[in-house]
């Protein structure tokens, strides 16, 4: 091209927007067309397609790039003179910077290039007061540094992505974009939907997630939406054969995963909002460029001793993608040595007490995982029983064993759609590692439903429809008898699990296959328990094990292996519980892991003791046997203390078999699983109780959103509450931005309206004492608390004494603690 064809075209091109800048019609929009044909005339090569006009905040950029049929970038543009030096520090530009690695910034007179979130080129071609000189014209240097910057931006070549860290890492950055896209969307359609207008298919995910989590926010569905697309189009590519493109990535998701395959036909068809279109394309690209064989065997490599390979990827992208999230990273898997001890010991256990020759091997042993997260458990358990073949000189029988029974026998559970897309693919991965080639009803037992709720679903909508046959078929397993159920059940009290089902369960108990009868875990030798607020029972991991032990029980033999919350072997409030698992099981034993922070445990020779999940909560391993050939019921204890490492190092060697047992008698009242002292608990259930010395007594202050309505600084308070009365503000916004969500019995929306409503609201600012000698401010209304208990509070507001397992008694200004734990009594005084 000729050099004063160029710079005709750069003239033409500032004449185009000089006259639109003199008529004064130069907004972003109206400028677009006479920058696409410039563009265009630069190089025949280059081509623009306009994005259609934004209704949300994010969506697309203005423009997409291409290099002949290559997309190489995006460019946004803004209006002429806009400050861009302001747009580069909104959350718009911010998320696009991180997100995007080719972009340009542009008010169609100045042109930053920003490459990998570096800005690498800044050029004014021309200045706005230039608009008013109608002999201007952009000088020869200026055209020079312009066509380097866009040669630069249409030359762009994503980089062949070699590592597992970097595919991580750059699946990441689209994928939080992603989430932000679907979130807005989201907002969006759920006001069409009040306006009876048609949402987008996001929306049908949306109802399809509630069906399985009934509170689900805005957020936490985005999220899983945004997680799913990522690693459902990770699971399509490292299945793909051929080209891959948006059209097509549901052919490659394997038939037996029918939710995720639903979702990425919905995908191919064209049925994504065009707002999240765009970066589903980017993520496509991102993984074209890709050398997947060689990340694949990287990922393989990288399996550590304490975790799977996939699971390892897993953590760098929620690393990169939600380094919050990633903290909470247990949720997800457990470490591999305890779920060897667990395994290999249970194994053991069918042999030596069920008659399994081979153990998991044999045909009729079914299992179950019903929180089975990123599947770690049924994975050893399938390389338990492979292995058990091998060693048994049966190796013939591989393809069988997989096909009717690793596949007809083993089951598991899962609520939230990532670790379960994450276990299938392990658990094909495994098997495939074995030789096996799937057929096309072949299906990984992994089941996307809610453990503790009967499936009740609608199947109206699209996405729905596959969710109601996934249900449908764990429906069939909730009823099927099991013999051996193995979990890490989730440590935190989630509001997932509040069903009515499981409730009843709980407290209402059932008659077991021999005619007994189960009492429930409110009831200590026939009575109720007596607390008001038995709250510590509403815990998951107490509702997973009461769903298991009515597993067995309605089997009437069985083996249950678990890692949990510790808290259940001693606390006086789990006292129903443990009653009713001793009368269910013949052995029961307790391998206690402490760990516990909280409680700042230390191992007893003086050294530190670590949690083996890197969190503040001691566990603990329990092994429950019910079986006939016992004649009398046992309960043992063992406690491991140390290091991390050494906890795993020592649960890598050790089985139940091979651990030293202290027996323990637990005995009514209390029923503890951990060997007592008999004359300390004689000499302590002499003392008067608690609430015999006290006329009152209570929990104190219940706000259940501490967070949100205590502050240690009174004008922050002030200022919190004043937002959250403020109309301007949205009730999703509140819900983003604070600490609160709605529950069954709180609603955002409601108790918004309630405080607006307060007369002289900043009256209700009042301190409270947080802990003993912790002082700080309380909004004390019972619009944004669940108990104000004011019946007990003087001048100050009191709350509970400790953080943890200390109940506390108020009366005026004395308070009288009862530590629960370690059942000695403790009065304290203060004022
Ligand atoms: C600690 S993780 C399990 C980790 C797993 N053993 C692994 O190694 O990957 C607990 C899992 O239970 C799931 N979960 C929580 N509530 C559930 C429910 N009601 N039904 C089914 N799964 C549930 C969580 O989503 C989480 O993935």
């Amino acid at each position: 091209m000729s050099e004063k064809f160029i710079y005709d075209a750069f003239q033409k091109y500032f004449k185009e927007i000089r006259s639109r800048y003199l008529t004064e019609d130069y907004t972003e929009f109206t400028l677009r067309t006479p920058f696409e044909n410039f563009i265009k005339s630069l190089n025949n090569n280059f081509h623009l397609t306009q994005e259609p006009k934004r209704v949300q905040q994010l969506g697309a950029p203005d423009f997409k790039a291409y290099r002949k049929a290559s997309k190489i970038g995006y460019i946004e543009t803004k209006d002429l003179g806009k400050n861009l030096d302001n747009e580069l520090e909104s959350e718009q530009i911010k998320k696009y910077k991180e997100s995007i690695n080719n972009i340009i910034l542009t008010d169609y007179s100045r042109f930053i290039l920003i490459r990998n979130n570096q800005k690498i080129f800044d050029l004014n071609l021309f200045n706005l007061p230039d608009l008013n000189n109608s002999k201007f014209t952009i000088s020869e240097d200026k055209i020079e540094e312009f066509i380097t910057l866009v040669d630069d931006f249409f030359g762009y070549k994503i980089p062949t992505i070699k590592s597992a860290k970097e595919l991580a890492e750059e699946l990441s950055k689209k994928a939080r974009l992603l989430k932000d896209l679907a979130e807005e969307q989201l907002e969006e359609d759920l006001s069409k939907v009040e306006n009876n207008e048609s949402p987008s298919p996001i929306h049908y995910f949306y109802e399809g997630i509630r069906e399985l989590i009934k509170d689900i926010n805005i957020d936490d569905c985005a999220d899983a939406y945004a997680q799913t697309i990522t690693y459902g189009l990770f699971l399509s590519k490292i299945n793909c054969t051929g080209e891959f493109k948006r059209g097509n990535t549901a052919t490659y998701i394997p038939q037996s995963i029918g939710v995720i395959k639903r979702i990425f036909t919905n995908i191919s068809g064209g049925f994504l909002p065009s707002n999240v279109l765009w970066i589903v394309d980017e993520i496509i690209d991102i993984l074209n460029a890709s050398d997947i064989k060689n990340i694949l065997s990287e990922i393989d490599f990288r399996g550590k001793k304490d975790r799977d390979p996939f699971t390892f990827f897993y953590e760098d992208f929620l690393n990169l993608y939600d380094p919050k999230k990633r903290k909470h990273l247990g949720i997800y898997y457990t470490p591999r040595p305890v779920v060897n001890f667990i395994v290999n010991s249970v194994n053991r256990i069918l042999k030596e007490d069920f008659n399994k020759l081979h153990g998991f091997a044999d045909d009729d042993v079914t299992v179950l995982d019903p929180a089975v997260g990123t599947g770690t458990f049924l994975w050893i358990v399938f390389l338990v029983t492979l292995g058990e073949l091998v060693n048994s000189g049966l190796k013939g029988l591989i393809k069988n064993k997989i096909e009717n029974h690793i596949l007809k026998d083993f089951y598991g559970f899962e609520i939230l759609i990532t670790p379960y897309i994450i276990s299938h693919l392990k658990l094909t991965t495994v098997l495939r590692q074995w030789f096996y080639k799937f057929k096309d009803n072949d299906r990984i037992q992994v089941y996307l439903t809610n453990t503790l709720e009967p499936s009740e679903t609608h199947g109206l909508l699209p996405f729905m429809g596959e969710l109601t046959e996934e249900s449908l078929a764990a429906e069939k397993i909730k009823n099927k008898p099991i013999l051996v159920v193995l979990a890490n059940p989730p440590y935190f009290g989630s509001s997932a699990n509040k069903g009515e089902w499981i409730d009843n369960l709980l407290k209402k108990g059932y008659t077991r296959a021999d005619g007994t009868k189960d009492d429930g875990y409110y009831k200590v030798d026939g009575e109720p328990l007596g607390e008001k607020n038995p709250k510590w029972l509403q815990d998951d991991y107490v509702k997973f094990i009461r769903f298991s032990q009515w597993k067995i029980d309605k089997r009437g033999e069985g083996i249950i292996g678990f890692i949990t919350n510790h808290n259940y072997i001693d606390n006086k409030t789990f006292r129903g519980m443990r009653e009713s698992l001793f009368n269910s099981f013949d052995r029961i034993y307790i391998l206690n892991l402490h760990g516990s922070s909280r409680k700042g445990e230390e191992s007893p020779n003086g050294g530190v003791d670590e949690s083996i999940f890197g969190i503040e909560q001691g566990v603990a391993i329990s092994i429950f046997i019910k079986n006939k050939k016992f004649k009398n019921k046992k309960v043992f204890y063992a406690d491991l203390y140390g290091k991390q490492e050494d906890k795993f190092h020592w649960l890598d060697r050790n089985r139940v078999q091979s651990v030293k047992w202290e027996e323990v008698t637990p005995k009514p009242p209390y029923y503890l699983f951990i060997p007592m002292n008999q004359e300390v608990l004689e000499e302590y259930s002499k003392l008067s109780k608690i609430d015999e010395i006290f006329k009152e007594y209570s929990l104190s202050v219940q706000t259940h959103r501490d967070s949100f309505v205590i502050d240690f600084d009174k004008k922050r308070l002030n200022k919190k509450i004043n937002l959250f009365r403020d109309l301007n503000f949205s009730d999703e916004y509140i819900k983003k931005n604070f600490p609160v969500k709605d529950t069954s019995s709180w609603k955002v929306k409601k108790a918004r309206e309630t405080v607006r409503q307060i007369k002289n609201w900043q009256n209700y600012f009042t301190k409270i004492l947080y802990r003993p000698f912790d002082t700080r401010w309380i909004f004390y209304h019972n619009s944004v608390m669940d108990r104000t208990r004011k019946k007990y509070n003087g001048t100050y507001a009191t709350r509970k004494h400790s953080s943890f397992s200390i109940k506390t008694t108020i009366y005026s200004r004395i308070s009288s603690c009862l530590c629960v734990r370690c059942h000695f009594r403790i009065m304290c005084c203060f004022k």
